[in-house]
């Protein structure tokens, strides 16, 4: 079996086909020089690059759970595309974006899912203990963020998870902090279908192994890894994520969700 990735596949944009404007990101089709068609996140979006490391880190952590996630790449956009647009919204973000932005593999043709095919409850269990464990509150049924594409899900737009950067900033890292935050899983797209996800913790957990979370941060390019006081370089900034995802790992009966029907702790 080939050894799983340790930098994200490169590309490079060769035209901006159109926005997705659903959520408020404003995500663009993209057709890049390998002839694939990606959704772009954009560096220079609203929230910055930390979006795109919570999307990279999710993403992958969920790939190695075995969850489908369409493939990450990294984007560069050549000056000449934001020129060309006619959209002055768009331009604004292409022009605020050079370098590398985050691709996400176009699935073309697939849904938002509407539950009228359930996902199967261990899937379920699994992707509801993986936004449990990054802090994802973004899979609900007013957002569902999940794809169905050939009647399988596809997990997308993770760019809420790992809130705790946006405080790096200001505020020290805490990993214990982050590690004792309950997950609210109440409101999730697949509670009533992941009976009890914490019946599966030491299994996932197993997976997430140190080697993993250090092979799945470093895949997040070095120009999206902001310093800070504290955390000085990239390097810095990846073990942090490493450190707040190990501290998370090992105190399960501090945030993980109990069985469905079972009230929320
Ligand atoms: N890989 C993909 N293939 C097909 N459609 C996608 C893909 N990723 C996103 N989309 C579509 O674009 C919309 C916005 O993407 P999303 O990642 O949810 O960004 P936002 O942060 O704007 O909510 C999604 O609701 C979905 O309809
Ligand atoms: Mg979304």
């Amino acid at each position: 079996m080939p050894s799983p990735p340790t930098a994200l596949r490169h590309v490079n944009a060769t035209r901006y086909v159109t926005p997705f404007r659903e959520g408020g990101s404003l995500p663009g089709l993209v057709e890049a020089d390998d002839l694939g068609m990606y959704v772009v996140k954009f560096t220079g979006a609203g929230q910055g690059p930390k979006v795109l490391v919570a999307e990279v880190v999710v993403g992958e952590l969920g790939r190695a759970l075995g969850l489908r996630v369409p493939e990450l790449v990294s984007i560069e956009l050549p000056a000449p595309i934001a020129r060309y647009e006619a959209d002055e919204e768009v331009q604004d973000l292409l022009n605020a974006s050079g370098g590398l932005n985050l691709g996400i593999d176009y699935l073309p043709g697939a849904f938002g899912y509407d539950g009228s095919r359930p996902v199967p409850g261990p899937e379920a269990e699994a992707i509801l203990w993986l936004d449990a464990l990054t802090a994802n509150i973004d899979r609900t049924w007013d957002n569902p963020n999940l794809l169905v594409w050939h009647r399988r899900p596809w997990l997308i737009d993770h760019g809420a998870a790992l809130y705790f950067h946006h405080g790096w900033p200001s505020r020290a890292p805490n990993a214990q902090r982050f590690a004792a935050a309950r997950f609210d899983a109440d409101r999730h797209l697949l509670r009533a279908q992941a009976g009890d996800p914490a019946s599966r913790h030491e299994e996932f957990a197993a997976v997430l192994d140190d080697s993993t979370l250090v092979r799945v941060v470093e895949m997040v390019p070095d120009a999206w890894l902001e310093p800070t006081e504290q955390l000085t370089d990239a390097e810095a900034v990846r073990a942090a994520y490493v450190e707040h995802l190990r501290a998370r790992l090992d105190s399960p009966d501090a945030w993980l969700p109990g069985p469905a029907g079972g009230g929320s702790q």
